[in-house]
This record gives C-alpha cells, structure tokens and sequence, in this order.
C-alpha cells in the first residue's frame, strides 16, 4: 500500500481527469459504491476457486456481518445496479468508476494490496457493438495517455453451456497427464481447470500446448457474435490479436474476453494494464433480471508507469512577505484579497527576514513577492517583486491585485506563444 505525495499528485490527477473526460464523451456516468460489501458478493460473483477469493481477499468479520474489502469493483457495481432497480429505469446503463481496489498479493513493481482501478461497466447491451466500441475507446484513451506500444488481445469463451463442454474436454485430456502438471495445477484440475491454460509453470505450459481450444466448443450464437466484434474492429482499424488461450482470474466472463497491454519495457510482458469481459450471467446469477453486461477496469499505478504524459508541478503564484510580525496582519488581508482575485498565495506568517523570504518564493515557484516593511505598512503601499521579470514596483495596496493578475496573466501568454503547436 503507497502514500502518494504531492510531487506526484499532478500525473494521478491528469490521468483521472483525461479518463473522466473520455468516458463522459461515451455517454458513461460516474457511480460510488461503498469500498466494503458483503463476503458473500465476492464469492457468488467472482467465483469460489478463484485465487482471489480463494487468497486475496481482505475479509473479516463484523458482528454478525462477514464483510470484505472490495477486491474489484464489477461485483459492487452488479449489486447496486440489482438493488436500486435500474433496469427498470433506463433499458442500457452505461457507468464508471474510479477508486481504491485490495487483495492481499505478493507485492512487486506494478502489483501493490491497495491499488486503484479505472472501470466502467454497461448493463443491457449484449451485442458485438457495444464490446468493440468499449475496446476501441480503451485504445484511444492509451494513445491520449501516451502509452507506447498497445497491443489487444481478444477471445471468446462462449456461454456457459460451451464452457461446460469445454470445461469436460479439457478434464479428459489433462487427467492422463496429470503427473507432468505442477503440484498447483494438479489441484486446479478438480477445482478451476481453465486457469491451468494461464499458468505460467514451464511444466503446465507444455502439457497445455495440445489441449483442445474453447474455440471447438463455441455454439452458433457465441461464434456470430465473434465474428461480428471482429468485422467492426476490423472496421474501425483497431488492431487486435486473437489468444484461444487467453483466461482470466475471474470466474464471471462469458463470450467477450479481452486483456490491453503497452509499454513493456517499462512493465514487463505480463504485465496487463487493462482487462475486461462479458459477463452475461452475472446480474441474474445474482437476482436481479436477466441482463447482459460488459466491463472493463483499468490498473491506475500500472498507467502512470507505462504513460508518458508529464504533469507540471503546481506551486503558487505570488508570496505576500510581511517583514516583521507587526506586518502580519495586513499581509493577511492582502493575501485574502489577492485569493479572491484567483491569485494563489501564501503569507509567510513567521516575521521572517527579506531574503528568507525570497528564497522561500523561489522554492515554491511564486513568480511575485509583495512586500510589506515598516515604511510600506506606514503609507499604505506595497512592493510589488517579479522575480522573472527583475521588476519591483511601489503601488497603493488597492492597486496590487489588479496589477499581480496583469503580470501573472502576461507571463503565461509568454508562456503559451513559446509552446510548439
Ligand atoms: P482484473 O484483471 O482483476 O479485472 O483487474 C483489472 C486491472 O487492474 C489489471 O489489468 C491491473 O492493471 C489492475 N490490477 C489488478 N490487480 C492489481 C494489483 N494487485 N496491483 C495493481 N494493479 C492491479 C477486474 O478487476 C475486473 N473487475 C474487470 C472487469 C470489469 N471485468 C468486467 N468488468
């Protein structure tokens, strides 16, 4: 679990800002669902023999309550969507979310117990169209993120009448081998045998090279709309590689199965930074109406790692210098009147030297000084300092807002006429 200081606030804030923007441009609206809900949610919705059911999650009892921090937020989404009656309300529901997620993983770069994801769900729209447009959004916010090297991977793993037929084969042809799969798959095999297809175990990986691929099993229904994703893909340029063995850690996917990865030399090949699904069964498997949904989430730390966006580091503009406690309080005063005026200031309230002061502006970033001496205090003015510009001007203190916006508000013009186009 981090802190995140100040230093590197301005890239968290940009990323959520640049990811809010484009969801809310895709008709998606911001939902909060509580960061602790029942035990019992997580097990139904994510599955039993799932490793993060099984090992990662922050459980404990409360009274009479098992209660459980949220390991991801598409469980938490599917209840209050149920619980709130939205079906009846608006037939596709298009949400998103951002915030702290928490499972119990060994920690390493990339993989932290409090991380954050970016998500975003849709209820009641099961066909292709809605998987592709969630994709080809996903693309664009990475490039806008300016994270290089983008690669989708895509499967289907069908409804779970294939996953059945699937799930029976796989059984079949791994039990004979069983003795050349690692002590944890050979496990697997009577519990979750599809994730043996994701191990990464040299020993599993050349047992399942000859498995047979979901791909034989998808029904007429599941390989149309397959196909159809693939078509609009295709359509929209978006580019994609199709991984019959691509599983993923949740148990909930039907169909539609994607992972987004980028930057590897900064992550690593195994490291996802996006993953997402249909999970078509999910919202009646936990009593709400049968409706279809698809989602996605995003790991945030896993962005800023791979993202090349910079963030300048917000100071602020001006530092009223009071010399002598006995100018503090109309330093007060005209740092107030300066805040009104959209200045950001600060007073230094310490009574401290001039060149104390000054170098505490310098370390702050505040391109203006207002001083206020004794003499300045008796006569009612105020010294106005542009550190950029080498100027230091005498002025009512009246004057003094006026004339600091004008500077700041040059500056930046300055600024912007040197930025490339
Ligand atoms: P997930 O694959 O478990 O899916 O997590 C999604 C993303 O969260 C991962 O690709 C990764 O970037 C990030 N992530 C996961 N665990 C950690 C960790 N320990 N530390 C840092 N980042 C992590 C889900 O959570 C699904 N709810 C996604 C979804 C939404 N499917 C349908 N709707």
């Amino acid at each position: 679990m981090n802190d995140v200081l100040p230093e590197e606030i301005g890239r968290w804030q940009r990323v959520e800002h640049v990811y809010a923007r484009t969801l809310s441009l895709n008709g998606f609206r911001e939902v909060r669902t509580p960061y602790v809900e029942p035990t019992a949610l997580f097990v139904r919705a994510i599955g039993e023999t799932t490793d993060v059911v099984e090992k990662e999650m922050y459980s404990f009892d409360h009274h009479d309550d098992a209660l459980t921090l949220r390991p991801e937020g598409t469980a938490g989404a599917a209840r209050a969507y149920i619980e709130h009656g939205v079906q009846a309300r608006e037939p596709v529901t298009r949400w998103w979310y951002a915030g702290p997620m928490f499972r119990a993983e060994r920690p390493q770069r990339g993989r932290y117990r409090q991380f954050h994801q970016l998500g975003a769900e849709v209820f009641g729209d099961g066909g292709p169209g809605c998987d592709a447009e969630m994709i080809d959004m996903l693309v664009s916010l990475l490039v806008e993120l300016r994270v290089p090297d983008v690669e989708v991977f895509l499967n289907s793993l069908g409804g779970p009448g294939t996953r059945a037929l699937h799930r029976e084969a796989l059984v079949s042809y791994l039990t004979p081998r069983a003795a050349s799969l690692s002590p944890y798959s050979q496990l697997r095999l009577q519990t979750n045998p599809l994730r043996i297809l994701d191990s990464k175990d040299p020993r599993d990986q050349e047992v399942v090279l000859g498995a047979p691929s979901i791909h034989d099993f998808l029904d007429a229904g599941d390989r149309e709309h397959f196909a159809r994703l693939r078509e609009y893909l295709d359509a929209l340029h978006t580019p994609y590689t199709v991984d019959a063995r691509l599983v993923r850690g949740l148990d909930y996917y039907t169909r539609t199965l994607f992972e987004i990865k980028g930057a590897h030399d900064k992550l690593g090949a195994g490291s996802t930074l996006v993953g997402g699904g249909r999970y078509d069964s999910m919202v009646a498997g936990l009593g709400g109406p049968d409706v279809p949904a698809i989602g996605f989430a995003a790991g945030l730390e896993r962005l800023l790692i791979a993202s090349e966006i910079t963030a300048p580091s917000k100071g602020i503009d001006a530092l009223v210098a009071p010399i002598g406690l006995a100018a503090v309080g109309s330093g007060l005063e005209l740092a107030r009147d300066l805040r009104r005026g959209g200045i950001r200031c600060e007073v230094d309230t310490r009574g401290s030297s001039l060149k104390g002061q000054l170098r505490r502006a310098n370390a702050l970033g505040a391109r203006i000084v207002l001083i206020l001496g004794e003499s300045e205090l008796a006569d009612g003015v105020v010294q106005v300092k542009d550190l950029e510009a080498h100027l230091q001007e005498r002025m009512a203190r009246g004057e003094a807002v006026r004339v600091v916006l004008d500077r700041l508000v040059a500056a930046s013009r300055s600024v912007d006429s040197r930025m490339p186009t």
